[in-house]
């Protein structure tokens, strides 16, 4: 049988569904939350306030936001089971595996796990947000042989999830940009993690399956992987003066060049265009400009070359490194903001569930005579 439905590999193109949360319009460059220009919301607003916004659908007012981040911070601590299942895994454990085996512990406390009522939801997901720094930095710091870090109240949550992977109190400024990337990363339409998300959840499928299932899409190079991949082309390049020839080559070899390219923008990713311009005072500021050089040849190459340019993961990737943040822990950062987001599309996914069940075309063979075992 063969179908005259259109088809579209990838579902490049397809409306999947709709959604209040965020809006990507590759014409005009711009990425909205809510309607808020990510640009706002990245140079002005918290992580907390983005996060409320995400679920409560507007921007917190002062007390609000008061009250939001004393829950957040009051929801910090992860059961101690989570701690002693991270104990018994192997050293050096991946980290996205370890976020994902974190997190598929919670439910066993979360005492709402089994309502999928808005309300509930909401509660669910102020959690999870709040927990999500503890379940990376505790997994990643026991996976290094060292002690989880117990969180400092007084912090808010950018400053928060640097102190505890550190143990040490971060700089306001690295503190301060770090949140801005995490702004960056909240949501971003129905990518494929939020998809992923969407879909477990289109079941009845609680909160935490769906969080689960997006941590796992997460992880893939072409995705959450790819600011590690990125970073790792960097320290690969070496210096400034190799940097075109790198390009250059991997290029004449057929390489993807990690951080460049975007299924949605075809002229700019907004948040890439943000960060690379905010990068090049981070570097400076702190005392490694031959990153941010570095970065510009590698763009400017590729945009010559191919025309094709950087993606959000591309400048994270060197101002993650020059904050210091260890390589392998990046893309469990893109976890830690995009669970808000994730968190917001299962709440709007259940508020008016239908379930997503698309249809394939079949391509195997053609009606074949069953023989038994014995005779085969
Ligand atoms: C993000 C990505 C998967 C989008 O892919 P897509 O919309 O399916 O686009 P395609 O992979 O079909 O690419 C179209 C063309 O551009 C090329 N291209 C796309 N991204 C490229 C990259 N990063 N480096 C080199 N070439 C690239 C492809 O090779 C292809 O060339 P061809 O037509 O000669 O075969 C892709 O750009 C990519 O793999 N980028 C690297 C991973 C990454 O940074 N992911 C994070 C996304 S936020």
């Amino acid at each position: 049988m063969t179908t005259t439905q259109a088809y579209s590999p990838g579902l490049e193109g397809v409306i999947a569904g709709e959604t209040e949360l965020s809006h990507v319009n590759p014409d005009l460059n711009s990425l909205v939350y809510r309607g808020y220009d990510i640009r706002d919301l990245a140079n002005h607003e918290s992580f907390e306030g983005v996060s409320y916004l995400m679920l409560h659908g507007k921007l917190p007012n002062k007390v609000q936001l008061e009250e939001f981040t004393r829950t957040l911070v009051k929801e910090r601590d992860i059961p101690t089971d989570i701690i002693d299942m991270y104990r018994s895994l192997p050293k050096n454990s991946n980290p996205m595996d370890l976020l994902r085996a974190g997190t598929a512990m919670l439910p066993f406390y979360d005492p709402e796990v089994g309502d999928n009522s808005h309300d509930a939801n909401v509660r669910k997901a102020t959690r999870l947000i709040a927990k999500f720094p503890a379940l990376i930095t505790a997994g990643y710091r026991i996976s290094q042989g060292k002690d989880p870090v117990a969180h400092d109240p007084d912090m808010t949550h950018a400053q928060n999830f640097l102190y505890t992977l550190h143990g040490e109190h971060p700089d306001e400024y690295a503190a301060n940009v770090f949140s801005q990337t995490l702004i960056c990363y909240v949501d971003h339409g129905y990518n494929a993690s939020t998809f992923a998300g969407r879909v477990t959840t289109s079941t009845l499928s609680d909160m935490h399956s769906g969080i689960v299932s997006a941590i796992g899409t997460l992880k893939g190079p072409l995705h959450g992987g790819a600011n590690e991949e990125a970073m790792k082309m960097m320290l690969e390049i070496g210096s400034v003066d190799k940097a075109e020839a790198w390009v250059l080559d991997a290029l004449a070899t057929k390489k993807k060049i990690m951080g460049f390219g975007h299924r949605a923008y075809k002229t700019g990713d907004p948040r890439a265009i943000l960060l690379i311009e905010n990068g090049k005072e981070v570097c400076s500021r702190l005392g490694h400009p031959e990153w941010d050089e570095m970065g510009r040849i590698v763009i400017d190459t590729m945009n010559r070359e191919k025309g094709i340019l950087p993606n959000v993961d591309f400048p994270t990737a060197y101002i993650y490194y020059v904050l210091g943040l260890p390589i392998e822990i990046y893309t469990p950062i893109f976890a830690l903001a995009r669970v808000a987001g994730w968190a917001a599309h299962i709440i709007e996914q259940h508020d008016g569930n239908r379930l997503i069940r698309p249809k394939a075309i079949y391509k195997g063979a053609g009606y074949q005579e069953y023989t038994p075992v014995d005779r085969r």
